[in-house]
């Protein structure tokens, strides 16, 4: 038996953990897909970004983009483990990344032309990754 004066701190320090356990439990739902949207969301805002700069000839802000986007990429590499075929999922991931190293130096060397075709490329990039975990993540 707990003694009479000790009851409402045992109380106290149970309740506390019961909180801290139902905080936990709430944030720890499924955290790897609330990152990796938010990522994506703000992938998607990047592009916009480049295509404002591509249609503006603003190559300052290509530039921008193009590297906010290859950081992006590198940030969400951790969640490889959560995707059923890592080594094509790194072949996206991969060719992402060199295509944003190409836009921004095509961009870097005010090359509209060149920095429009690699921001296709890019964008095919992006929709076919996304075919890839569709099919294969089902
Ligand atoms: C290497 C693979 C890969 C590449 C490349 C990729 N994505 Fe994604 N994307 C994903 C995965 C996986 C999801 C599913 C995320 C989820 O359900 O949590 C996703 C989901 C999304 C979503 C939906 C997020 C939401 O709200 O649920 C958007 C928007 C998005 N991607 C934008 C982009 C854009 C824009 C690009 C290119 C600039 C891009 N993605 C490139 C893998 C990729």
């Amino acid at each position: 038996m707990i003694p009479k004066n000790r009851r409402p701190l045992v109380l106290g320090v149970a309740t506390g953990l019961a909180i801290a356990a139902t905080f936990l439990a709430s944030h720890a739902q499924e955290p790897g897909r609330r990152t990796r949207a938010e990522f994506m969301r703000m992938k998607l805002e990047y592009s916009k970004q480049v295509l404002e700069g591509l249609t503006l000839e603003e190559y300052p802000k290509i530039v921008q983009g193009a590297k906010a986007l290859k950081k992006l990429s590198q940030a969400a590499e951790w969640e490889v483990d959560t995707i059923p075929d890592p080594s094509e999922y790194l072949a996206f991931t991969n060719e992402f990344q060199r295509l944003a190293d190409e836009l921004a130096k095509k961009a870097g060397e005010k090359n509209i032309d060149g920095a429009t075709l690699t921001y296709l490329r890019m964008t095919m990039n992006c929709v076919n990754c996304h075919k890839y975990v569709r099919r294969e993540a089902r």
